[in-house]
């Protein structure tokens, strides 16, 4: 297990959001806003759906900071979405992984990369870091468009390289590099 990477919050630069820890009061709104096959369907198969009152009690508890470190995208403090780094271990702890996910109602704004771009600039202040990548399912179009607007590159697509709801998919593996 490798050290997270530093968790304080953020203010973006889009008036009223912010990124923060998870906290118990977002239980409900989390279970509210996660549970949508809008997220649901790009997410990683460990995603729950349906996302019940007890997954969301259990994100906010334990699993945000099981792989690393995980803030709310908040708007004037009501949690609208997610994101996470996931530092590699061992002889991989030159990489971090990076996800992200918002409620439609707030698509098109540009929160993510707003988000994103910081916490690109999170996980290149930590000297041991040197490649931020992000696995997006193929024909996710909205989120390797996120990608490509925080200067990410298409670093290979990936046939046959994950499960998801039973099935095997492609993925897109997209990366950014300490310069
Ligand atoms: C991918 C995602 C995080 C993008 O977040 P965002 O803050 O809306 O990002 P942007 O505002 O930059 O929009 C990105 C693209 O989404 C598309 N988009 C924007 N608003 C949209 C809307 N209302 N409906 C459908 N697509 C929309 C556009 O193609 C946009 O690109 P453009 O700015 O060049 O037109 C968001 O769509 C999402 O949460 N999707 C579901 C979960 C997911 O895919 N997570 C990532 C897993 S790898």
């Amino acid at each position: 297990m490798t050290e997270p990477l530093d968790p304080s919050p953020i203010t973006l630069p889009l008036a009223g959001w912010t990124m923060r820890a998870w906290r118990e009061s977002d239980v409900a709104q989390l279970a509210c806003i996660a549970d949508d096959e809008r997220i649901a369907a790009w997410m990683s198969d460990t995603w729950p759906h349906p996302y019940t009152e007890a997954d969301a009690r259990w994100w906010v508890s334990e699993g945000q900071f099981a792989m690393g470190t995980s803030w709310a995208l908040c708007q004037d403090d009501v949690a609208q979405g997610g994101a996470g780094l996931h530092p590699q271990g061992g002889f991989q702890r030159c990489n971090v992984e990076v996800g992200w996910w918002l409620t439609p109602d707030c698509w098109g704004q540009g929160v993510v990369p707003a988000a994103a771009r910081v916490l690109l600039e999170r996980s290149f202040a930590d000297a041991a870091v040197h490649r931020v990548f992000a696995p997006i399912h193929a024909g996710n179009t909205r989120s390797m468009r996120v990608a490509e607007k925080i200067g990410m590159r298409l670093e290979s697509v990936q046939p046959m390289s994950a499960y998801k709801r039973g099935r095997v998919i492609e993925r897109h593996l997209w990366a950014s590099y300490r310069t």
